[in-house]
């Protein structure tokens, strides 16, 4: 265990509450360690109950987390269960097919979904549809919750929550909704995540091949006490377990993903653009500049082989002016700048709430058309830059748009 820290970079400096560092299940499996008695309760400038103490220097030491395979699960527990999935779409698709190919009978599955082209692809496929949620919440012994997170709250606390069984399991496959606390849950259900790190079709074509993908599964409210072997069960049918799931929380999850939504690509973004103009003024064309930075797939093929060879060890398939370059060039760079901004969308503006408060406002507009659609004024703005001018004349002359 790593040494114990007065509350100080972690919290104090990124006005979180020491108390959600430190009791929150980021690292569920390390967390409670190393404490020291912490400060008395109090409320600060938000009304929040906080308290004072010690936080865990996270940077200082390695967390293991555990990872399930299929022998850690037991198919059978799943016996005469009805297993609804609220959704057809990316996951619910690639979810009910594995899950059905893994000997779950057909009439034990229920699709849950409007009458859509989503609902005909199911009835295509065979699965038994149910346009009436009330219907398929009745029933449902476990519920999958696969339709896109910002309608979850609205479809699953307006139909599911009230009907569902006192023993249900509703089961997510991103940590958003549960962390933030936005579904109703009673407290004798389970609540558990089984999170793919993967598209819904490599979900699937990854199972078709008898292979595995990576997933990220955790119990969030173990109301039957038989949280864990269900979610284990359910992850084997979906394929998940297959080349090990990993132990991890609807925090930890969350706090990964909007990051890397809000501070990591976001980044990536403004530096192409910048990149793309500086070079533009150089003289570079269009042309050259679209192939040299992403239509050649290159920066694809670099990151296959980051993740088949690793990271830095990649670079060795470059050249020696590039691996040079690249490295001695990363090694110059001071991240103090970068790393106190990444901090500050972490604390401040995901793990605080405040990202979840300001995206609810506009959640219902993102089904406009045209310009009433914040998601397409965002479009319309990005698209302005020299990058997204460039890349439409090139896209246009080679006949691609
Ligand atoms: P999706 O966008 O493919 O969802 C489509 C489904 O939702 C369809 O069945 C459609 O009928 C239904 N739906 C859409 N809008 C609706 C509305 N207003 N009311 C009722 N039903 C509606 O969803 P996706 O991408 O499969 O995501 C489902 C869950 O899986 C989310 O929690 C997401 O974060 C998670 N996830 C998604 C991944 C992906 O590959 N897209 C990867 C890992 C997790």
């Amino acid at each position: 265990m790593g040494p114990q820290m007065p509350v100080t970079s972690a919290a104090m400096e990124h006005q979180t509450s020491p108390e959600r560092i430190l009791m929150s299940p980021l690292l569920p499996q390390v967390i409670i360690c190393d404490l020291r008695p912490a400060g008395p309760r109090h409320r600060d400038a938000d009304g929040r109950t906080v308290r004072d103490g010690f936080a865990l220097d996270l940077t200082s030491f390695c967390v293991m987390a555990k990872i399930y395979y299929d022998s850690d699960a037991d198919l059978s527990l799943l016996k005469d269960k009805t297993i609804v999935f609220l959704g057809f779409g990316n996951q619910g698709a690639a979810q009910a097919q594995n899950l059905r190919d893994s000997g779950i009978p057909n009439e034990k599955i229920i699709v849950a979904n409007r009458d859509d082209h989503y609902a005909a692809d199911a009835k295509s496929k065979g699965f038994n549809v149910e346009h009436d949620y009330s219907k398929a919440a009745e029933v449902a012994d476990v519920v999958f919750l696969l339709i896109p997170d910002q309608v979850q709250p609205r479809v699953f606390n307006e139909h599911f929550s009230s009907r569902l069984k006192d023993s249900a399991t509703i089961v997510v496959a991103s940590g958003y909704n549960v962390f933030y606390e936005l579904l109703q849950f009673k407290p004798s259900q389970d609540v558990v995540m089984v999170a793919p790190r993967m598209i819904g079709s490599s979900v699937r074509s990854l199972y078709v091949k008898g292979k595995g993908f990576p997933c990220f599964v955790s119990v969030e409210q173990n109301g039957t006490g038989n949280g864990m072997p269900i979610t284990l069960a359910l992850s084997r049918a979906i394929g998940a377990t297959k080349t090990g799931a990993i132990a991890s929380s609807v925090r930890e999850e969350t706090a990964m993903d909007l990051f890397a939504e809000q501070a990591l690509w976001p980044n990536i973004i403004m530096l192409f653009r910048e990149a793309y103009s500086v070079l533009k003024e150089a003289g570079c064309s269009d042309e050259a500049l679209v192939y040299e930075m992403w239509m050649s797939k290159e920066p694809a093929e670099i990151f296959e082989a980051a993740a088949e060879e690793g990271f830095i060890q990649q670079l060795k398939h470059h050249s020696s002016v590039s691996q040079f370059g690249q490295l001695s060039g990363a090694l110059k760079l001071d991240g103090s700048n970068i790393r106190a901004h990444f901090k500050e969308i972490l604390y401040n503006q995901v793990l605080n709430g405040k990202f979840q408060k300001e995206f609810s406002k506009i959640e219902e507009d993102l089904e406009k058309e045209g310009d009433a659609n914040p998601l397409n004024q965002l479009y319309t703005k990005s698209e302005e830059s020299e990058l997204g001018q460039g890349e439409k004349r090139v896209r246009a002359r080679l006949g691609l748009s």
